[in-house]
């Protein structure tokens, strides 16, 4: 296969929150404010892209992208319960639009990772009136979705299902368990939301996208992490049975001992989050997903935290012949979006820079790195 399938997505992903700037209205912010414990740094600005995300969108199409993934931020559309802002609905209104008339199809996120904090005052996700409060937002923003193919509804389920233990004040090494009853509203409201879209915008593909982990048991340990790989993945990939597509995240591989999650073997490189540089596991998350889900996937994250361009090249170059593999196996994927466009925010630190721009933090100029035209160019090329 010398090219990419027909209509294969080719974009980069951003989320509001992440770079914005200003999210005042959301819970994070209020984290961020009373310094919990897993928000060192603070948002602040971010790297202002509310006011700049025409120069972003025009740095993506310029580069050769036809692909944009952004997220709409429902604390900025809903700042307190049930008033709407209209100019938050203008603008994500307006985005759309100049994301379309860049050619760039856009794949709108409707939540990554943030709410109102009216909403998580309330009682968050566990509160009575949860799901009906997620889908009264998404009925709001349902004019925005002219021209939209593909709609994520809920970034991650399974790691915002850990906000719980995060919280509580849960400190372990690695990430703790998703919380179970969160995790069963996200679905339940994961399928409202698809419901809905069916019936009111029958013209989008609506998918959500799981944090794909690979999980790789010692020896040994194949029914612990049979067990565990179910509990924090697996339940979210099955909820997307009878999605239009599933979104896979995949970042590194986690290796399970009869104990639980092992931090990376002794020596390996790591990247800038502490992770274990294991570009192939793309390869392994895209088969798992498929295979559980049964639908097409979607590439909806992928990237490594690094001040060394020259290594992001060289890591994305071996998780998309990872892709390839899958593919020529059989797997059928419809598409790769980068994490990130944009150095940003990374929940709680700006110092792991995942972007295929760099972002000055004082003036917010952008320069853009030599790996976004170099993936920019591996995209698909026009029939001849
Ligand atoms: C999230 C992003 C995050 C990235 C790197 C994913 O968990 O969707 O918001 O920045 O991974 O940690």
């Amino acid at each position: 296969m010398d090219n990419w399938p027909a209509g294969f997505l080719w974009g980069a992903a951003t989320s509001a929150h992440q770079t914005e700037g200003d999210n005042r209205n959301s819970d994070w912010w209020s984290f961020e404010q009373a310094g919990l414990h897993f928000v060192p740094e603070a948002s602040g600005a971010a790297v202002d892209s509310y006011r700049r995300w025409e120069q972003d969108m025009d740095l993506l199409a310029g580069a050769g992208f036809s692909d944009y993934r952004f997220s709409i931020e429902w604390a900025r559309i809903e700042p307190s319960r049930g008033e709407l802002s209209s100019t938050a609905l203008e603008h994500y209104g307006a985005m759309v639009r100049g994301a379309l008339a860049r050619g760039l199809r856009p794949l709108v996120t409707l939540h990554h990772f943030t709410h109102p904090l009216w909403f998580h005052e309330a009682g968050g996700w566990l509160a009575p009136d949860a799901v009906a409060d997620f889908c009264r937002y998404v009925e709001a923003v349902l004019p925005l979705l002219a021209g939209v193919e593909r709609v994520c509804t809920i970034n991650e389920p399974n790691i915002l299902a850990i906000l719980p233990a995060l919280l509580a004040g849960d400190d372990t090494h690695g990430l703790p368990a998703p919380d179970l009853a969160t995790g069963t509203v996200l679905i339940e409201a994961h399928h409202a939301v698809r419901e809905l879209l069916r019936e009111r915008a029958p013209h989008v593909r609506v998918g959500w996208s799981v944090a794909c982990q690979s999980f790789e048991p010692e020896l040994g340990a194949e029914d612990v992490c049979a067990r565990l790989a179910h509990d924090r993945e697996g339940r979210y990939l099955e909820a997307a049975r009878g999605d239009a597509w599933i979104g896979v995240q995949s970042y590194t591989r986690t290796r399970v001992g009869i104990d639980g999650p092992l931090p990376p073997p002794e020596g390996a490189r790591l990247t800038l989050t502490g992770w274990e540089y294991a570009p192939r596991a793309l390869g392994a998350a895209v088969r798992t997903a498929a295979r559980v889900t049964g639908v097409p996937v979607v590439v909806t994250e992928n990237g490594l935290a690094t001040d060394d361009d020259a290594l992001r090249r060289a890591y994305t170059a071996e998780a998309l012949a990872a892709l390839r593999d899958a593919m020529a196996h059989g797997v059928d994927v419809q598409g790769y979006f980068h994490w990130s466009l944009l150095d940003n925010y990374e929940w709680g630190r700006f110092g792991p820079t995942f972007g295929l721009v760099a972002v000055d933090r004082t003036t917010f100029e952008r320069h853009p790195k030599p790996s976004l035209s170099w993936l920019g160019a591996l995209g698909p090329r026009p029939p001849h």
